[in-house]
């Protein structure tokens, strides 16, 4: 009697006080719904939000026509986020049909019930007997009783996909991740508190009459056989941490970075479709960029933490795992195979062919089989053979003769067969080693220009591939060669004016004329669906030779999420075939590689021509280098390695050898984990074929430093002008400084970092060049020989120059740093040019 008196009272007062308090309060805001309540899917009345808007609990339209989800959101963000669904346990994998007309009812016994429009029980809250429910504020949708403070129901105590702060996770819950974008269902994979106290990612062989769970591919690491310093319950609490309590009190973080005040944004944590138990934060504050954007994540590495001799990998069977900025998984299908579920990317892969073995055809047909090569791929499971001491050539005629290898993997020498289905693939970036798929020789009307051969004459090159000739200017007569050499050397003139390429592409027509069968997985974006991901171009990221970089949010449909690009608005007109244009950027599509900044999509409308890149949070290395946040001197040796893995795949791993030409700095991005990323590559090829074949380079200011002395001399260009120009940014990078520093007048022997380097290795000073960095001070014996590496990279004469992979091996140390000859060793031909007159 007494305290519905008191309610009574302060029942007005109460609600006003809510309405004073801000919206963030996570005071539990009863909002009461009665017995007799009920909603009906479809239908109006079809939520019940909470008190604050924050959340509401109803029913939901699901991806298909006329099925419902009965479901908990985020009710005031746009994306309308569902937090917890209705499930039926392990009942058809747990999803449940609710068609249009199906109800939910507080009935007047207490229970919540829902049924179908005919009335059949469709799931229920269990035997309760409620005398209120409510959905509160902090996204709980509970069944209380007016004698008892504690509920007797609540979703947070029936998790699925997805914890909120405040929720706590006891032994034997868990989560579980979602079949796929469009399905509810239960997928692959389980968050579970053990009886041990471990926090651990498994991944299920589902369904079964009960699960069965392979090895863990995380572990929060908190079990202890004193009991007392095991863990009980997983936590994520009020604040946003999310922890594992021990028995004796204490704690162990699992998420400990970046977390914002409650107040200023909306948490959640993740189970996702691709193994990766993510927690996202998402601004409150309605004039911020809507989106959830990670805060923490595990495992590190989805692609290679897990690793099952039974079932499959992170992806599904046959494809192949690659590791995005965000740390999570991009599954790929190898050439000639596609999706089993087009609406599933991570359900693996189908050859597009018929396999070998036939007994009709096999032996007389087998060379109606060839090899695509996916370099850096590898299926580390499913080998039934493994061949050594074999060469690369070996192992292909092994494996196009054996008609049960559909695989074979070449690395180091040993040559492993395999059968479908592969699991566990991955894309391991740097490694060397290639796949070599077996697949299905195309019909001779069909051509297959999906993944070219690696280019077979590479000696030849020089002469025969589509390369760069770079002109000084029409009038450049060999006279004044050397002050045109002296200018881009010294740059004491801004008004170096232009550079005009020419690009002899026999070849390159040969290869892509019938690129109309190209099959890619860019999209293909509208201009006016870019002009609304940049807010009209509103938000510049830059500018560089080719056009402006603005900023940009699209939807990304394998993740349902919105993320962040970078568009590049390429400001010259294009005026050739659509045909060359696509070729090309879908061939650019196709390069993938953790130091290489992702090409995800363009666009091609009339005049308009942009490319979609991956965004990179952390901006360029020259903002860093020659800013107030230089990397400290071990992160600036990863991103120098890191470097030079990118430029050498470009040069010798791709199907087709990329000359970045453009190599600087501001060419380099950094991704969320500080990785390098080269970025523009493949478009100096690509302005130059799709414009006459003649391109005008004007602006090309930022880019003088780098340029490698034969682009001045009539002759064509190799591979070799990215090792310099990667040389002069190696000494930037260990020093810290601009490769020209104007102020410092002609005269200084400090102004040109290569000179100044160059100097003080051969006068035995090295310390003059990083006096003031203690860090590197003390590890000079390093600092000298990426000295080396990088004089070696500035010869003049290019022959001298180490190959990328070169570069690469003394870096890590595989190869020694022999002592560098003097760069200068470039004569022209009237011999007007010496070395520098300090020396
Ligand atoms: C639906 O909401 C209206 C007011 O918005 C209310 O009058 C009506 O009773 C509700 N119906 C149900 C079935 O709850
Ligand atoms: C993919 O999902 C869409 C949307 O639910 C559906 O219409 C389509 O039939 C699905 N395709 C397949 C092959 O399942
Ligand atoms: C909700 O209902 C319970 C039980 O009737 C009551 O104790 C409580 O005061 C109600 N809260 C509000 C805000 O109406
Ligand atoms: C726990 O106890 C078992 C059996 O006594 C022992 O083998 C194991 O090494 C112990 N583990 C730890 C972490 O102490
Ligand atoms: C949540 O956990 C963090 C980390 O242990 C702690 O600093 C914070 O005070 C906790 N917040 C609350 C409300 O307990
Ligand atoms: C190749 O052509 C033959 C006969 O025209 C046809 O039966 C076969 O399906 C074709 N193969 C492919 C891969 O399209």
């Amino acid at each position: 009697m007494s305290t519905s008196v008191i309610h009574l009272v302060l029942l007005p007062f109460l609600f006003f006080l809510l309405l004073l308090l801000p919206i963030y309060s996570t005071a539990q805001n009863y909002k009461n719904i009665t017995l007799g309540s009920s909603l009906t899917a479809g239908v109006a009345n079809t939520s019940w939000p909470s008190a604050s808007g924050d959340f509401a609990f109803g029913f939901r339209p699901t991806f298909q026509d006329n099925l419902f989800l009965l479901a908990v959101w985020f009710d005031k963000i746009p994306d309308k986020t569902i937090v917890w669904f209705a499930n039926d346990g392990d009942k058809n994998q747990g999803e449940i049909q609710i068609h249009k007309g199906s109800k939910v009812e507080l009935t007047t016994d207490g229970k919540l019930i829902m049924n179908d429009p005919q009335g059949n029980e469709l799931w229920s809250a269990g035997e309760v007997s409620a005398d209120y429910a409510a959905m509160l504020d902090n996204g709980n949708f509970v069944l209380a009783s007016r004698s008892s403070a504690d509920s007797l129901w609540e979703s947070f105590k029936y998790p699925t996909d997805t914890i909120l702060h405040t929720q706590t996770l006891k032994a034997n819950g868990g989560l579980y991740s979602r079949e796929t974008k469009y399905s509810y269902s239960k997928g692959r994979f389980r968050l579970r508190l053990l009886e041990d106290g471990n926090l651990v990612l498994n991944v299920a062989a589902y369904p079964s009459s009960s699960e069965v769970h392979y090895d863990a591919y995380y572990l929060s690491d908190t079990v202890n056989n004193d009991s007392q310093k095991a863990g009980y319950e997983a936590v994520f609490n009020q604040s946003g941490y999310i922890y594992v309590h021990i028995r004796d009190g204490t704690k162990k973080l699992l998420s400990y970075t970046n977390i914002l005040p409650i107040r200023d944004v909306y948490y959640r944590a993740t189970l996702e479709l691709d193994g990766v138990f993510a927690q996202y934060s998402h601004p409150r504050s309605k004039n911020e960029e809507q989106v959830w954007t990670t805060v923490w994540s595990v495992p590190d590495n989805i692609c290679v933490d897990i690793y099952t001799t039974q079932g499959t990998g992170a992806c599904g069977y046959n494809s192949y795992c690659i590791l995005t900025a965000q740390q999570r998984a991009r599954c790929v299908c190898p050439p000639r195979f596609s999706l089993v579920d087009p609406n599933n990317t991570y359900g693996g892969c189908r050859p597009d062919f018929v396999q070998g073995c036939q007994l009709d055809e096999w032996p007389t047909k087998k060379d109606s089989f060839e090899l695509e090569t996916l370099n850096n791929v590898d299926w580390p499971t499913s080998d039934y053979d493994k061949l050594g001491y074999y060469g690369i050539e070996e192992c292909r005629t092994s494996c196009l003769s054996d008609c049960l290898c559909d695989v074979a993997i070449f690395r180091d020498g040993t040559c492993w067969k395999k059968k479908l289905p592969l699991s566990n693939g991955r894309d391991n970036g740097g490694t060397t080693g290639a796949a070599l798929i077996k697949v299905r020789k195309a019909n001779l009307s069909e051509p297959n220009c999906d993944f070219p051969q690696p280019p077979e004459e590479k000696n030849n090159e020089m002469n025969d591939r589509s390369t760069l000739i770079l002109v000084g200017s029409l009038v450049l007569g060999s006279s004044v060669l050397f002050n045109f050499i002296f200018l881009a050397r010294a740059l004491y003139h801004n008004s170096l004016a232009f550079l005009v390429c020419f690009l002899t592409d026999k070849k390159l027509k040969e290869k892509t004329k019938d690129s109309s069968f190209l099959r890619s997985s860019l999209r293909s974006f509208t201009y006016q669906e870019l002009e609304e991901a940049t807010n009209g171009f509103k938000d510049e990221l830059g500018r560089g030779a080719f056009g402006i970089v603005y900023k940009g949010l699209i939807e990304e449909q394998e993740m349902d999420s919105i993320c962040s690009v970078a568009v590049k608005r390429l400001d010259k007109v294009l005026q050739e075939g659509e045909k060359e244009f696509k070729t090309e950027v879908n061939a650019i599509g196709r390069i993938h590689h953790k130091n290489l900044v992702q090409l995800l999509g363009f666009c091609e409308e009339g005049q308009q021509r942009l490319l979609v890149y991956e965004f990179m949070s952390n901006r360029s290395l020259a903002d860093h280098l020659f800013g107030n946040s230089r990397p400290d001197w071990k992160q600036r040796f990863q991103i120098a390695l890191g470097i030079s893995r990118g430029l050498l795949y470009l040069h010798e791993e791709c199907s087709t050898q990329i000359i970045h030409c453009d190599i600087k700095p501001q060419n380099i991005l950094l991704d969320d984990s500080f990785t390098a990323r080269i970025s523009d590559f493949g478009l100096a090829k690509l302005l130059m074929t799709t414009q006459s074949r003649i391109s005008t380079i004007t602006g090309i200011r930022g880019t003088k430093g780098y340029v490698a002395p034969e682009w001045f001399r009539n002759t064509p260009v190799s591979a070799k002008v990215d090792v310099y120009s990667y040389g002069v940014m190696l000494l930037e990078i260990i020093c810290c400084r601009k490769g020209v520093v104007q102020e410092l007048g002609e005269e200084d022997v400090k102004a040109i970092l290569t000179d100044w380097a160059y100097y003080c290795f051969s006068q035995g000073k090295l310390e003059d060049l990083v006096k003031d960095d203690e860090e590197v001070m003390n590890d000079m014996k390093k600092f000298e020989k990426l000295v080396m590496i990088a004089i070696w990279c500035i010869q003049d004469e290019p022959s001298l120059r180490p190959s990328m992979k070169k570069v690469m091996q003394m870096l890590e140390g595989v190869l020694e740093v022999s002592v560098p000859p003097c760069p200068y060793q470039f004569n022209t031909n009237d011999g007007s040019y010496s070395e520098p007159d300090y020396v």
